[in-house]
């Protein structure tokens, strides 16, 4: 399956099981003969997966060499990306040659940052291992790192030129980052593909499904950041569940939650506060966490409401005094709503103790 990103600058996205050994073949048709390619990969990934990436690419007459980095969020620092560069340096890499990121959203965040700053700017390509980065970071260009200060902070928008999607690799991914993935899979029915949440709802096994899964995640994500490739409005969509999912992540001191679980209790909680303001259907809440569960995930968690309440106001997606919180009509169908701070805390309240009752 074969999907074309049309952002400033144009790309493919190609979701084949096995595509990881076309990774060579794919590369010729974009980069020059003879070119260099730094894979990069953690040191989970490369073990499983970096021998056939690089054969993949010497087979075509590319120079691969390789930088693998600790496995992890601990890693997504700046440091790891200052060596990258001095790899990158040390190496002599050009403007004509090529980064390949190898593995999970950690890995794909820190290479397309290091090949966005590199020379001012070489190209890349995204081979997403896990199933979060299959369906969500591999596309749409946003790279970035950690800053003691908090997640993502400094970064930039670098669209790879080539994305490869192998589903294969998913075979060795730890359960708990299968489940985590399945949070944004199930986002993405939530937001935009009610059929697709219906197939999550009845389906007995996925795998078989799995690549038109993955190819209806992606084309949901094409989509937004085709219409909102910097992120000033509608790509404010895939944040549905995130506004309390950060809050929670921040509550349980970013340990013990993941951040697809954190996301999922997120959006059964948003959308309980718009069925509370009358601006979702009945019934969306439950219908949410009735998939959540079947994938594994938690629907509820025990933190304080005042303390999830308190790390909102630090959200990054909030607008003044005001907060931009994406809501659903219903499953399939989201917009942005904008209210303010304390309209919301008062509103979340309202709901939650309507629930109890
Ligand atoms: N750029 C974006 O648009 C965007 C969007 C969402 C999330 N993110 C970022 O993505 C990161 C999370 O991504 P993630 O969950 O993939 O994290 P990750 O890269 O740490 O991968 C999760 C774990 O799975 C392992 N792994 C990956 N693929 C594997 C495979 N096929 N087999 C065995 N093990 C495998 C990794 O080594 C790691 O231990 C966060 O840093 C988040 O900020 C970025």
């Amino acid at each position: 399956m074969q999907l074309n990103v049309k952002t400033s600058k144009p790309y493919e996205i190609f979701i084949e099981r096995g595509c990881l050994d076309s990774l060579g073949a794919r590369c010729a048709a974009l980069f020059p003969a003879g070119a260099k390619a730094a894979v990069i990969s953690d040191s989970n990934v490369f073990p499983l997966y970096g021998e056939r990436a690089l054969a993949s690419l010497r087979g075509e007459g590319f120079q691969p060499d390789f930088f693998v980095f600790p496995a992890g969020e601990a890693s997504k620092q700046l440091s790891t990306v200052a060596q990258m560069l001095g790899f990158l340096a040390e190496r002599g890499l050009t403007r004509s040659d090529f980064l390949v990121a190898l593995g999970g959203g950690v890995t794909g965040d820190m290479a397309g940052f290091a090949a966005a700053c590199y020379l001012r700017g070489v190209r890349f390509v995204q081979v997403p291992t896990s199933l979060l980065a299959q369906v969500d970071s591999s596309v749409g260009g946003k790279t970035a790192v950690d800053l003691p200060q908090g997640k993502n902070l400094a970064g930039a928008f670098h669209q790879p030129a080539l994305v490869l999607i192998d589903p294969d690799t998913l075979e060795t991914l730890p359960p708990l980052f299968f489940a985590d993935g399945m949070g944004e899979v199930i986002k993405y029915g939530c937001i935009r593909s009610r059929a697709l949440f219906e197939t999550l709802r009845g389906a007995d096994d996925l795998a078989p499904l799995m690549e038109s899964i993955l190819y209806d995640c992606v084309d949901c994500k094409r989509v937004i950041v085709e219409h909102d490739e910097f992120d000033t409005g509608e790509r404010l969509v895939l944040n549905f569940g995130h506004t309390l999912g950060h809050a929670l992540e921040k509550a349980h001191g970013y340990t013990g939650l993941t951040h697809g679980a954190a996301v999922g209790i997120g959006m059964v909680l948003i959308a309980r506060l718009g069925e509370h303001m009358g601006l979702t259907e009945a019934g969306t809440a439950d219908a949410i966490a009735e998939v959540l569960r079947k994938y594994h995930l938690p629907v509820s968690d025990d933190a304080s409401l005042d303390e999830v309440l308190r790390a909102t106001a630090l959200d990054k997606k909030g607008l003044g005094g005001d907060l931009r919180i994406v809501l659903l009509r219903a499953v399939g169908e989201s917009f942005v709503h904008r209210l303010p701070r304390a309209e919301f805390a008062a509103l979340c309240r309202e709901a939650l103790a309507e629930e109890a009752r």
